[in-house]
């Protein structure tokens, strides 16, 4: 089972990546997470680890090689684009150099790839490699794979959910964020990938968290759950540290049941 977690920039995805790892692990199931962000480099410290693990991109022999293997992939018209480790028909993330995940208790953390220099060139190269990484990631049957998606909807260009299952946006209380929510829900059809619905989060009040829901009733967007605005939470986004809230764990849980109770998650 592979969950993508996307919305507008901002509105709460690494969050809600890490409220939900920490729900799922404490349920017994192993969760690996992984970091399809180029821009933000702090989801290993919401998960609670000290060091990020090397990135996939390093295993592949960098951007300019990604970019070559594109080049020869559309020049000669052929798939060449599975690279080194990811050449095999089946990647195992037991199977990455040590170096290339994080680890601890049930949580595994894997990441594509950061933007460090100005002029650096496209992201393309590392939504080519999380495409082709999740494509071939094989996963145990009590595992779930949670991606924390790039801003935006850009990623949904790259194919990056075509081996997805299940699409989830996370939406604020603002206008962008919900036009941004329709839009996924019409690129996750489009792009085959089930969409499950909506996280309404940093939201302060029912009253707000109700008209948000109907605002997404409107779009044809489900409300799978509702994780409202924690001090706790943005306290500890401010200090780089994981968020601990019990209410917000409360929250989450009833997410988590609600997308076991949809039964897509072979356990
Ligand atoms: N439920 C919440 N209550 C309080 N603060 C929250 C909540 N959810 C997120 N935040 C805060 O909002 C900010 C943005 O959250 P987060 O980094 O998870 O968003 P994001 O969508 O991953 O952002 P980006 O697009 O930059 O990756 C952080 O400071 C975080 O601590
Ligand atoms: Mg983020």
């Amino acid at each position: 089972m592979k969950i993508s977690i996307c919305g507008k920039g901002g509105s709460g995805k690494s969050t809600v990546v890490t409220l939900l790892a920490q729900e799922l692990s404490r349920r017994g199931w192993r969760v690996l997470v992984v970091d399809s962000d180029e821009s933000n480099s702090g989801l290993h410290r919401l998960l609670g680890f000290e060091q990020p693990p090397r990135p996939l991109l390093e295993l592949v022999g960098g951007k300019k090689n990604v970019q070559r293997e594109l080049r020869t992939k559309f020049g000669s018209g052929e798939d060449r684009s599975g690279l080194s480790v990811l050449a095999r028909p089946e990647v195992r993330v037991a199977d990455l150099p040590a170096e290339h995940f994080a680890e601890r208790d049930r949580t595994r953390l894997v990441t594509v790839g950061k933007i460090h220099q100005a002029l650096e060139g496209c992201a393309c190269p590392m939504g080519v490699l999380a495409r082709e990484f999740l494509k071939k990631l094989r996963t145990a049957d009590d595992e779930i794979v949670v991606v924390d998606m790039e801003a935006g909807i850009e990623h949904f260009g790259r194919g990056i959910e075509t081996s997805i299952d299940a699409v989830i946006v996370v939406v604020e209380a603002s206008f962008e964020s919900l036009e941004l929510a329709g839009k996924v829900r019409q690129l996750a059809s489009d792009a085959s990938a089930s969409f499950i619905g909506a996280i309404v989060n940093k939201v302060d009040s029912q009253e707000l968290a109700s008209r948000l829901a109907r605002e997404l009733q409107a779009r044809e967007i489900a409300v799978v759950g509702t994780i409202y605005h924690h001090e706790e939470i943005a306290a500890a986004g401010l200090a780089g540290e994981a968020p601990s809230s019990e209410a917000a764990q409360q929250e989450a849980a009833a997410i988590v049941d609600a997308l076991l109770a949809r039964g897509s998650t072979g356990r």
